[in-house]
């Protein structure tokens, strides 16, 4: 196991302190008590960049120890102090922008200006919560009996387990660590064990810009070891929420878990969004929408479109201009600035495109372009799909990768029918130029998040999140606080 890191990455950073290897607990770097470490690896090169600690409940619990003592006095902070502290964070981040992002292409393959543009997404949520900090207030209810005083009070829910996913390593951290920080909670994370180093590194310039030690802590664990540690978190009366991004398989099993100790949850969880395309839309609008949707990190996003309707009136047309973009994508380095589409995060992934790709075959689809042939490394160049029916895997499983299926569709009732015939809830999107039509659309849409005409529709002044099997809690906007504090109610009698 190395412990030390990739050459190349390691002499590509202006600010070499922000590569680290260990666990952040109390304000210092510690290995596992174990000693044991795993390899986090490069998806564009195969090669290791460095072994970092493969915690297990131990780990666990001296992190949820630390995020607790620190509570006692971070929830006393006044919320100038807190916003203070969040700007600081906000700033560090924006300076070593160049850096975290080289380490986040490292582990996790997407374009350098993707890295680039997720970390300006995930910092204006630490903006955005700095501000919101200086908006916490509570309520003076009306008299209900004469000499009494009603109010309601908010106060921090106490330590938050943080478990993020893989395939926004800075952005899911940000948008779930502020809003905790803002109001006035202490966290422990589990950064997904594919890219662990970006979360490191937000944890080292959380350091530097003065958090008290115990307010932020930051454990790694293998894929075989993070059930161990998020199980110590299950346990701990101590932690009080857990906040997930990831599968409604492991939302699922947190939500069963988590209900001993009645711990508050908030679930972002798998989508199957619909891109429909009405006869009446623009076209050229509808398919630079449904690229920056689909294509954004590779297809590897909750909210990318996985099926995508078009307008039996259209569809060819549709198809072949579509086509003639997706064929022209540069899949490759992500490190070369003409590449679009980096690597997939790891082998599993790509056995599922494939497995999707010659299932849509196997049950009728035609492939317009890309195909699974094997292409050294995890790259995959992007497939589009015609034909596709509800017989194939990709209707009813997210893919998680560059593949679009087309699906025809006759009517609007049709569209609107197959668009929540799923039981995910996250995203839905939508192309038409009528009016009526987008009043109609939107109110029968089934889902979280709707865009309308629009396809990147993510920004911190939005809840974020899903309805049915996607989950539930927000995150973002001004709702998205909520989710870290609890009401008290406080009644004073006898005033006279
Ligand atoms: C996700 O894939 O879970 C997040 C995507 C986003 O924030 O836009």
């Amino acid at each position: 196991m190395s412990d030390t890191f990739d050459i190349d990455l390691a002499s590509s950073l202006r600010e070499p302190t922000l590569l680290n290897h260990r666990n952040y607990i109390n304000g210092q770097w510690k290995k596992a008590v174990s000693t044991d470490t795993y390899e986090v690896m490069n998806p564009a090169t195969g090669q290791s960049i460095t072994g970092v600690a493969n915690s297990d409940a131990i780990d666990a619990v001296h992190a949820a120890r630390s995020a607790r003592q620190a509570f006692n006095s971070w929830q006393r902070t006044t919320h100038r102090e807190r916003a203070s502290l969040l700007e600081k964070w906000h700033g560090l981040i924006e300076q070593h922008m160049d850096d975290i992002a080289c380490i986040m292409s490292s582990e996790q393959g997407k374009p350098l200006a993707e890295s680039k543009g997720e970390i300006a997404y995930g910092a204006s949520y630490v903006k955005w919560f700095a501000q919101m900090a200086m908006q916490l207030r509570g309520d003076i209810l009306p008299d209900s009996v004469p000499g009494r005083q009603q109010t309601v009070e908010k106060r921090p829910v106490g330590v938050v387990a943080v478990i993020t996913p893989w395939n926004f390593p800075l952005a899911m951290l940000a948008r779930k660590i502020a809003p905790a920080l803002a109001a006035g909670c202490t966290v422990v994370v589990k950064p997904a064990e594919d890219t662990p180093l970006t979360a490191l590194a937000m944890a080292k310039l959380a350091d530097m810009a003065g958090f008290p030690p115990g307010v932020i802590n930051v454990i790694t664990a293998s894929r075989e070891q993070t059930a161990i540690a998020v199980d110590a978190w299950l346990k701990d009366v101590h932690v009080k929420k857990i906040s997930f991004t990831g599968s409604t398989q492991v939302g699922r099993y947190l939500a069963e878990r988590a209900a001993t100790s009645l711990k508050k949850l908030s679930l972002e969880l798998g989508g199957n969004a619909p891109f429909i395309v009405f006869e009446d839309c623009d076209i050229d609008a509808a398919i630079s929408g449904l690229l920056a949707a689909k294509l954004r990190n590779g297809g590897q996003t909750c909210v990318c479109p996985n099926r995508i309707y078009v307008a039996n009136g259209i569809y060819d047309e549709f198809a072949s201009r579509l086509v003639d973009k997706v064929a022209a994508m540069k899949v490759g380095d992500p490190f070369d600035e003409a590449t679009q589409i980096g690597p997939m995060i790891n082998q599993k992934a790509i056995d599922k495109i494939t497995h999707h790709v010659q299932d849509a075959e196997e049950n009728g689809g035609i492939l317009l372009c890309g195909s699974t042939n094997a292409r050294e490394g995890f790259f995959f160049e992007p497939v589009v799909i015609a034909d596709a029916n509800n017989k194939m895997a990709l209707f009813s499983e997210e893919t998680f990768g560059p593949v679009l299926p087309l699906f025809r569709f006759h009517t609007e009732h049709e569209a609107i029918e197959e668009a929540n015939n799923t039981e995910y809830g996250l995203a839905s999107y939508f192309y038409t130029q009528d009016h009526q039509r987008i009043h109609r659309v939107k109110r029968a849409l089934q889902a979280g998040v709707i865009g309308v005409n629009e396809g990147a529709v993510a920004s911190e002044v939005a809840p974020f999140g899903g309805v049915k099997a996607s989950g539930y809690g927000r995150e973002g906007s001004h709702y998205g606080l909520d989710d870290f504090l609890q009401l008290i109610y406080v009644c004073e009698g006898n005033l006279g």
